[in-house]
């Protein structure tokens, strides 16, 4: 069990977090949706892989159109999961084994269902109501065409009709009206959404879609042909990466210094480009991390994959930062079944109608693994995402009838969306739903599920979890620093962190390990020798 603390800079700096997403995670009460009571009695395998803290995915008051990601109270739980009792309980047990929580901040849209969207709705234009969301009449003489052309990222127009010629903008779901940020009363709220959260426990916040928080107010038509984002000083991209989104950033970084001596984290999903951009994130003020969305998109290639990781360790360093570290979450196929695609196969497309053929998952498992230990190497934080300690692969077989994710249907079924990383996790060999609860999964898992399972894995040397407990511990106890040194190894990624050298073999041959001491390795290196697709970390003195 782990019993390290690390300090309030350092755990934010360069922690190891854990993703959980509550409904698939674990199922205390039978009902085949994970809960927060299936979470605490589970924290012990958490703790066990020795990581810092732990990040729940939206666990709020929500009709799940978008898993979670429409709120329509900001301080209750959903009822699947539990009760802020609950909550608290958790915060409690996880704090005791040295776990930090992180909960999710929805600030860019809420729930239509949310009281905020009804009484806008019932309010009407141009009230105090209605200035909380985007409402814009629409085109045409009797306003029946969109405002602008904008697209939701989830596929179908961002602009959804509510009658009179109205319409509201939603840059996701039609069920996630966006909120419009240059309403006072926002910052407000969610100054109070976020003490509420630190007072009842929460050690920090992951905050959602924030590259699109604000947006012009004339919405004029845009096509991504122009540049693709706002130039310095210059807000040329009429809702992603605007000036004033800074302002936003900023507001919570305030909130968050009334607290706990700033021992609270704020790490922002920022789909912003190229890292000169995304950096201005990371100033004093705003926030302490940002995520790395080049490096996770990143396909196994050593050139691209060195070139990223470079411009995130420049960048983010610029500003007294370092990178994120992350191979999977709950948006992106899993990272197992990725790298078993060919490099010019597009994993998402290939879920709904490609060869699966394509697919090696000894391969795709074989490099998991070796990505794994090539972040964990890596100065900053790394986070890893539930089921991935197993080296669970992408479902990718789930029937089309029990897609919820929302893409499949606004995409016009041409994506299958994100439910194939979603299945409940297995934490035993047999059973109805493999461990994860007395009664079924919400999801279905395919049969041979439980040979992935912590029960299948526990204890076996040559295991995903074995290799990442062993790694993470190593990672907790030698690679506590900054220090960074690439070394020159043709054919591979090497770099040293003090002591420790991390290599990773990209060739098609095996290469010789330069001297040290094996301190772990992705997969058995004989002879003094690494084989392909495998990372090891040597101790050079
Ligand atoms: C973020 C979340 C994703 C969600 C979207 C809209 O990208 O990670 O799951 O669908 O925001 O809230």
């Amino acid at each position: 069990m782990t019993t390290h603390h690390r300090s309030a800079s350092e755990w934010q700096r360069r922690g190891a977090f854990y993703q959980i997403y509550p409904r698939s995670f674990a199922d205390a009460d039978g009902d085949g949706i994970g809960d927060i009571a299936g979470i605490r009695a589970r924290l012990d395998h958490i703790a066990s892989l020795g990581v810092d803290g732990i990040w729940i995915n939206p666990w709020y008051a929500s009709p799940m159109r978008d898993g979670g990601y429409d709120v329509t109270d900001h301080r209750a739980i959903h009822p699947d999961l539990g009760t802020i009792d609950d909550a608290r309980a958790l915060f409690d047990d996880a704090n005791q084994l040295g776990l930090r929580v992180l909960v999710d901040l929805v600030p860019n849209h809420t729930s239509d269902e949310h009281p905020w969207f009804v009484s806008a709705l019932q309010a009407g234009p141009g009230s105090p109501e209605g200035t909380r969301y985007h409402f814009r009449r629409g085109r045409g003489s009797s306003g029946e065409l969109p405002p602008s052309n904008w697209q939701s990222a989830f596929g179908g127009p961002a602009w959804t009709a509510v009658g009179d010629g109205e319409w509201y903008l939603h840059l996701f779901d039609a069920s996630q009206p966006d909120l419009n940020w240059a309403d006072p009363t926002l910052e407000q709220e969610f100054a109070s959404i976020v003490r509420f959260w630190i007072e009842l426990g929460a050690s920090g916040f992951r905050v959602d879609a924030v590259q699109g928080l604000s947006k012009d107010s004339s919405y004029p038509d845009w096509t991504e042909s122009g540049p693709a984002h706002t130039v310095e000083g210059t807000d040329v991209h009429p809702y992603r990466d605007r000036t004033a989104n800074h302002e936003i950033v900023r507001s919570w970084r305030r909130t968050l210094g009334e607290h706990a001596d700033g021992d609270v984290a704020l790490i922002g999903e920022v789909v912003v480009r190229p890292w000169e951009r995304l950096a201005d994130y990371l100033a004093d003020d705003e926030f302490h991390q940002v995520f790395n969305f080049d490096f996770l998109e990143c396909p196994w290639d050593p050139g691209q994959l060195r070139s990223r990781i470079a411009a995130a360790l420049d960048a983010a360093t610029s500003r007294g930062a370092l990178p994120t570290w992350v191979w999977s979450n709950h948006d992106i196929v899993r990272a197992a079944t990725r790298f078993g695609l060919p490099m010019d196969v597009d994993p998402a497309q290939w879920l709904l109608d490609g060869d699966r053929a394509l697919l090696d998952p000894q391969r795709g498992l074989l490099r998991a693994r070796a990505a794994a230990l090539l972040a964990m190497a890596l100065p900053g934080s790394y986070f890893l995402y539930q089921g991935e300690e197993l080296g669970l692969p992408e479902v990718h077989d789930l029937p089309l009838h029990c897609l919820l994710d929302p893409i499949f249907e606004r995409s016009g079924r041409a994506s299958k969306g994100r439910d194939g990383c979603r299945v409940p996790l297995p934490w035993t060999r047999c059973g109805r739903s493999f461990g994860f609860g007395p009664g079924g999964a919400w999801l279905p898992q395919p049969s041979g599920w439980g040979r992935h399972s912590v029960e299948a894995q526990h204890g076996d040397p040559s295991s995903t979890l074995e290799l990442f407990r062993r790694s993470l511990a190593l990672r907790s106890e030698l690679l506590d620093h900054d220090d960074f040194e690439w070394i020159e190894f043709p054919g591979a990624i090497a770099f040293e962190r003090r002591e420790v050298v991390s290599i990773t073999n990209f060739s098609p041959g095996t290469i010789e390990l330069p001297a040290g001491d094996l301190l772990v390795a992705s997969e058995p290196c004989t002879d003094g020798t690494l084989p392909p697709d495998v990372t090891a970390w040597l101790r050079t003195s």
